[in-house]
């Protein structure tokens, strides 16, 4: 097996580690809880669990504002917690893959504390300082992505500092050469510890313009949208700069990776296509230099037709560089459910989708029992998205609601009251429940989940798209003489598979509803909203 093979053939799957699972009785989820459910994530059948940032944080933005990066919070454990974890995930065939933040510190890391101390200070230049506007206001217009300015005024020193999320995240130089060594210096602390890699937070966002020059409007953008689409994110985002940098973190990277497992980079982009597939760094030579899966997001932001997906499905595919890995996301701590984005019907089809097509799969904790977003009382709202624009249905809470494992009190979460308030559907909506029924969402995921696994296929064979009709996203899998065909029938009524587009007999290897297996002789007829997986 090739030492890439678990991150191109394999499935991830993302831990939110507050809303995983509690072991102490606080409420909040942590490292031991983790631990203890490390033989659910084999059942399942996932390959790497990555867990979103557990280092020591005031949690103004519940752990992507870092105060330390070589450390545990204590709210999730300790450094020795921590270090059972490589080792169990190991024993269990499991990856384990962390997140990076390197675009911010928290305003309380010693670096920052340091930077805003008078002037002269050798930390000074770590983080984006610069002198007021003529008029005493930010020196430039950029905006933060939580709604607002992007710049601080500190009184102390009289200049303002850069932050392109909250005040309390200021941006790091990453022009500087120290801030580089010293977060790569993060990695290695992070390798020589055991992870196989790491989802990088916000790449995109890590080098600002050098002339600080101010961001265009967005002429499409609406009153009502995400206040931080009001100017293109032309000099804050996806500078030339970028690309230097992704490929130094690549090499720090790599030197961990051993003949039989590779270390791998995961980049968080919002980009449009062309710019997303420049992050795989390829060289003149057709090197891929660059981070190894650069995420794609386009299923959550896809409307939910068949002919959307296709469209993006066709376009992912002939926009990748050779060689290049693809990978599909379905969901995250960021984005609506898919649960609720297309109702619980079609997520069994998005299932499908996700676990069939050619990339590496992220799954999302919770989606796989059909966990939907939970609305938040205004008197509980945590995120400080919602907090800075509220109403507006940005808020991140409803998405990062505890697991639902049992009927236990708070659902198995917690022996405490959990940090955030559960599902009024916990005590119907489990693991436990879900496990033994054959109909229901997890039984689904670990069919598919098997299959993708059995099956060469789909976990490494080829992408071919067919044309089955304006309602039926239709494609083929193949390696060797193994060629598989998945339709899905995005539509509420039966369709028929026209008799051109298979034999005469083919074998059903899987559908979204259960019971259906076996031979089918003639006519393919889809049940309404049925995705199926058939041999031929
Ligand atoms: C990423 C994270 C998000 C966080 C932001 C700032 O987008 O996924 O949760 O708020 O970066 O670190
Ligand atoms: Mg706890």
């Amino acid at each position: 097996m090739s030492a890439d093979a678990w991150w191109k053939n394999g499935i991830v799957y993302q831990v939110y580690p507050r809303s995983f699972q509690d072991s102490d009785g606080d409420g909040i989820g942590d490292l031991r809880g983790i631990q203890k459910r490390l033989d659910y994530l084999v059942e399942l059948g996932v390959d790497a669990v990555w867990i979103s940032p557990i280092y020591p944080s005031p949690m103004a933005d519940f752990g992507y504002d870092i105060s330390d990066y070589c450390d545990i919070d204590p709210r999730f454990g300790t450094l020795d917690d921590f270090d059972a974890l490589p080792a169990e995930c190991r024993a269990r065939g499991l990856k384990l893959v962390l997140d990076f933040v390197p675009n911010h510190t928290s305003d309380q890391h010693p670096w920052f504390l340091q930077s805003r101390a008078p002037r002269e200070n050798p930390k000074r230049d770590w983080y984006l300082w610069r002198d007021p506007a003529p008029d005493g206001g930010p020196p430039t217009n950029w905006i933060s992505n939580f709604g607002g300015p992007a710049w601080t005024f500190d009184e102390a020193t009289g200049q303002y500092y850069a932050h392109s999320f909250l005040k309390e995240q200021p941006d790091l130089n990453w022009r500087n050469p120290e801030v580089r060594e010293a977060m790569y210096e993060v990695l290695r602390f992070w390798l020589r510890r055991g992870v196989d890699g790491f989802r990088v937070d916000v790449l995109y966002h890590l080098v600002k313009d050098r002339l600080f020059r101010n961001n265009p409007p967005n002429p499409a953008f609406k009153p009502g949208q995400d206040p931080s689409h009001r100017l293109l994110p032309l000099y804050t985002t996806d500078r030339p700069e970028m690309q230097d940098i992704v490929v130094e973190m690549r090499r720090v990277v790599d030197a961990f990776s051993s003949e039989d497992s590779a270390r791998v980079l995961i980049g968080e982009l919002h980009l449009p296509l062309e710019r997303l597939m420049a992050y795989y760094g390829r060289t003149p030579e057709g090197m891929l230099e660059g981070v190894q899966l650069p995420f794609n997001f386009q299923l959550i932001a896809a409307p939910w037709h068949a002919a959307e997906i296709d469209r993006i499905v066709r376009n992912y595919e002939a926009a990748l560089p050779h060689g290049a890995a693809p990978n599909w996301v379905l969901g995250n701590h960021d984005k609506p459910r898919i649960a609720s984005r297309v109702g619980q019907e079609r997520a069994r089809l998005a299932a499908m989708l996700l676990l069939t097509l050619r990339g590496t799969p992220t799954l999302y904790y919770g989606d796989e029992i059909g966990m939907a977003d939970v609305p938040i009382p205004p008197a509980e709202v945590q995120d400080p998205f919602e907090k800075n624009a509220p109403g507006l249905g940005l808020g991140r809470d409803p998405q990062r609601t505890p697991m639902q494992w049992s009927r236990a009190p708070a659902a198995g979460f917690t022996q405490g009251r959990p940090w955030l308030r559960l599902a009024d559907d916990w005590a119907t909506r489990n693991v436990e429940l879900q496990r033994g029924d054959p109909d229901s969402m997890l039984s689904l995921y670990q069919r598919l989940i098997a299959l993708r696994r059995n099956e060469p296929a789909l976990h490494e064979g080829r992408h071919e798209q067919l044309d089955a009709g304006p309602d039926v996203l239709a494609y083929a899998r193949s390696a060797g003489t193994r060629r598989l065909v998945v339709l899905l029938n995005f539509a509420e009524t039966e369709m028929t598979v026209h008799a051109d587009l298979l034999p005469t007999e083919v074998v059903v290897v899987a559908s979204t509803l259960a019971g259906r297996s076996g031979a089918v002789q003639g006519e393919l007829v889809l049940q309404p909203l049925e995705g199926v997986v058939v041999a031929q």
